[in-house]
């Protein structure tokens, strides 16, 4: 079935102000009934987590719904979903609390096309243990990150392998299923980055291969929160640093201090907005949100593929990296411009990219841009349309000074 784009349009009452927004990477605009979840959770009446008053009880189960939502979007057991403020907080949380088990001699391997996030808090913890960083490569014409590197990196001393299912920067979609087969082979533990890639297509936990897997629910239409999965066994044979009066049972015990209730409402209700994005689907949640996220992912493509053209079609954009599989967001400059002064023109227009290296900081270091400014990117979200993009791309002749040929 055809995606409905003005439907799903109209049930983001931030597209009403007119801005063209092609920076979903770095946040969507949020779904109404997001909205309505966290107001209604706010005027509900509220205490913190209790089974001895009404109020308690609805706080115990805004939390559990929030993990019954997450495990759904991700093909999870609710009983290994690790709540928290943001992907970065919770990487840090599982990274110190590996990392207190690393000795000298043993290795992590990161990647440079990850975003910090799922960079820094691997290495600092690997200092703090006298444990070896590897840096897997990626093809600097391409962007691919070859998973056939990983063969060499990962040895019988690799506690950790750290990779992104989606870059922020190139929208390369690694293999990361190959990466997995070739860490857990040499019995080390993967911890993939999901913020990018959650948002663009149906995600299953088991067929990535992953450990872990984090994703951020203002990526996808929601609050920011975000949460970490695992195998609920896998959380029961961790300790990590915490409070002595506070839960230790799993998966409460990476979490610390009490929780936004409200914003756990808003999580809810984001994975039900993804499992309504195909109005034709059956089955239940799980399979709904699969289905929603693969019906976004056609039209994404669409008006991604077209972006792509355009900008490919005009000789004064430079577009960084071509990756075979990929999230439909893209790193370019135009030329004689500094990416900041792009994204300006284009924001006082109305069309809101970013620009710098959006926390891509090893892709950028290693490409030789960050220094002058990194790139301007463009992402595409379920709710763009072509015509966005071709006010994007006129907007850039425009700017360009020149005639360029629009894609029709
Ligand atoms: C790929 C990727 N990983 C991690 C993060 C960090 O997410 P958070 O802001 O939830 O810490 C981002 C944020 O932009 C991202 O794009």
């Amino acid at each position: 079935m055809a995606f409905d784009v003005a439907r799903v349009r109209a049930l983001y009452p931030a597209l009403g102000e007119g801005f063209v927004h092609f920076d979903g990477a770095g946040g969507t605009q949020t779904a109404a009934p997001v909205i309505e979840a966290v107001a209604g959770a706010m005027r509900a009446a509220t205490g913190n987590r209790s089974t001895a008053f009404a109020p308690g009880r609805r706080a115990l189960e805004l939390v559990a719904g929030a993990r019954a939502a997450v495990a759904d979007l991700l093909g999870a057991d609710p009983s290994g979903v690790v709540l928290g403020p943001s992907a970065t907080a919770l990487t840090y949380t599982l990274a110190r609390t590996l990392g207190a088990a690393w000795r000298p001699g043993d290795e992590v391997v990161v990647s440079r096309l990850d975003h910090d996030a799922n960079v820094r808090p691997w290495v600092q913890a690997a200092e703090a243990a006298g444990a070896t960083v590897r840096w897997a490569e990626f093809d600097p014409d391409t962007a691919e990150l070859p998973a056939g590197q990983y063969a060499d990196l990962v040895t019988d001393r690799t506690r950790l392998v750290a990779v992104t299912a989606g870059s922020n920067a190139t929208g390369t979609a690694p293999d990361v299923a190959a990466i997995a087969k070739t860490a857990h082979a040499a019995g080390a533990l993967v911890c993939v980055d999901g913020v990018h890639s959650v948002p663009h297509g149906p995600t299953d936990l088991a067929s990535l291969g992953a450990d872990f897997l984090v994703t951020s629910a203002y990526k996808w239409s929601g609050p920011h929160l975000a949460a970490m999965v695992a195998d609920p066994a896998r959380w029961e044979s961790l300790r990590p640093a915490k409070l002595i009066p506070s839960a230790d049972a799993v998966p409460d015990r990476f979490e610390y201090g009490t929780p936004s209730f409200p914003l756990l409402a808003g999580v809810t209700a984001a994975v039900d907005h993804l499992a309504s994005l195909d109005p034709a689907a059956g089955g239940d949640r799980r399979e709904r949100v699969r289905a929603g996220l693969a019906a976004a992912q056609a039209h994404e493509e669409a008006v991604f593929d077209r972006l792509l053209a355009g900008l490919a079609a005009r000789s004064f954009v430079t577009v960084y990296g071509a990756p075979a599989r990929r999230c439909p967001t893209v790193s370019f400059r135009v030329a004689g411009q500094a990416p900041a002064r792009t994204a300006a023109a284009l924001g006082e227009a109305g069309i809101c990219l970013s620009s710098g290296d959006y926390y891509a900081y090893e892709y950028f270091r290693a490409m030789g841009l960050r220094d002058s400014g990194g790139a301007v990117r463009a992402s595409v979200y379920h709710y763009n349309t072509v015509d966005e993009v071709d006010r994007l791309l006129a907007e850039l002749d425009r700017l360009a000074g020149t005639e360029g040929t629009m894609v029709r």
